[in-house]
């Protein structure tokens, strides 16, 4: 019987190998968050993350798939989970729905995009480019697998929160390209309405043909609609989210709870004619900048920082020496 192997992928892959030919250098001082950037690649350059094989041995593994974590969408609408689940028992042993794969298939036949989210670590492939992308840019890392048919687009125009690496595994898909609508959107209701994004995405600035091995970054709030025009397509979406100056937020609240003035009640609004409260205001906003100068608050951030990313160390067994 043929059964196709992992393949292990050593610790050592990097950014550089990931957007080769592309110089790491010029990519950051020219393109990283500032536009979307094509670079062309050999066929086989992602074949180590995901293949038909690959994908086929993933969804074998029926009890990691539940609604959440593959959905299926035709024509820009998501179906439902009772249209393509049942009722199971997890491996945790509660109630759980699972996918039906028959039915699944029927919709598959219908045209339906087969939307695996979070496979970061379900290949050691795409584990190790969560793993370099983790490392440079830097930051949290979701890997989408997408799996579509010709004639049928999923999604609607739309921007997506965090800086996104494409990576094309089979087949063709167009890209269409289209202004930044936002800059430096975050996962909130207030950047999360689709209707706007179609409202601001702008002019069409390119339109990108994807094959194998060709890898896509696209900024965040950059608009982008993608189809496949022929055949089957896969392509597996690197999300980032990097921490920004609103994490230093909750940082903030820990410190204040052991200063005096930031404890102090606000004065009443008409106390002093409101001046007291706008020199209290002034004290406070003095205060938050003297605790993010404290040299504890910088290694504080520093260390969160470090830890942002998804942990990624895992075992080798039977000794993690390497002897066997
Ligand atoms: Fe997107």
């Amino acid at each position: 019987m043929d059964i196709p192997a992992f393949q292990t992928v050593g610790g050592g892959f990097s950014f550089a190998e990931l957007i080769a030919p592309q110089d790491v250098t010029a990519f950051f001082e020219g393109v990283h968050r500032k536009r979307p950037l094509h670079i062309p690649g050999n066929a086989d350059k992602f074949a180590f993350s995901m293949s038909w094989e690959l994908l086929d041995g993933m969804l074998d593994q029926s009890a990691i798939w539940t609604p959440h974590t593959l959905q299926l969408v035709l024509n820009k609408v998501t179906l439902r989970p009772e249209q393509y689940t049942y009722q199971g028992v997890g491996r945790d042993g509660r109630p759980t729905l699972l996918v039906d794969f028959a039915r699944m298939r029927a919709a598959v036949d219908r045209g339906s995009t087969i939307l695996l989210s979070d496979c970061n670590t379900l290949t050691p492939g795409i584990k190790a480019i969560c793993e370099a992308l983790g490392r440079e840019p830097g930051g949290k890392v979701q890997a989408n697998l997408y799996c579509s048919w010709a004639g049928h687009q999923a999604f609607d125009v739309h921007y997506d929160v965090g800086d996104v690496f494409v990576t094309q595994i089979h087949g063709e898909k167009i890209w269409r390209i289209y202004q930044q609508a936002v800059k430096d959107p975050v996962r909130h209701p207030l950047f999360m309405d689709t209707n706007v994004h179609r409202e601001k995405m702008g002019v069409l600035s390119a339109e990108i043909v994807m094959r194998p091995g060709d890898m896509l970054y696209i900024p965040g709030g950059f608009c982008h609609e993608a189809m496949t025009e022929h055949g089957a397509s896969i392509h597996i979406t690197y999300e980032m989210k990097a921490m920004t100056g609103m994490d230093v937020i909750p940082l903030l609240l820990e410190r204040a709870v052991r200063d005096e003035v930031m404890r102090a009640p606000l004065p009443h609004p008409s106390a002093r004619d409101g001046k007291a409260l706008e020199e209290q205001l002034m004290r406070i906003a003095g205060r938050m900048r003297e605790m993010l100068r404290e040299p504890a608050a910088r290694a504080y951030i520093e260390a969160q920082m470090r830890d942002f990313p998804h942990p990624t160390q895992g075992i080798k067994l039977p000794d993690d020496s390497g002897k066997s």
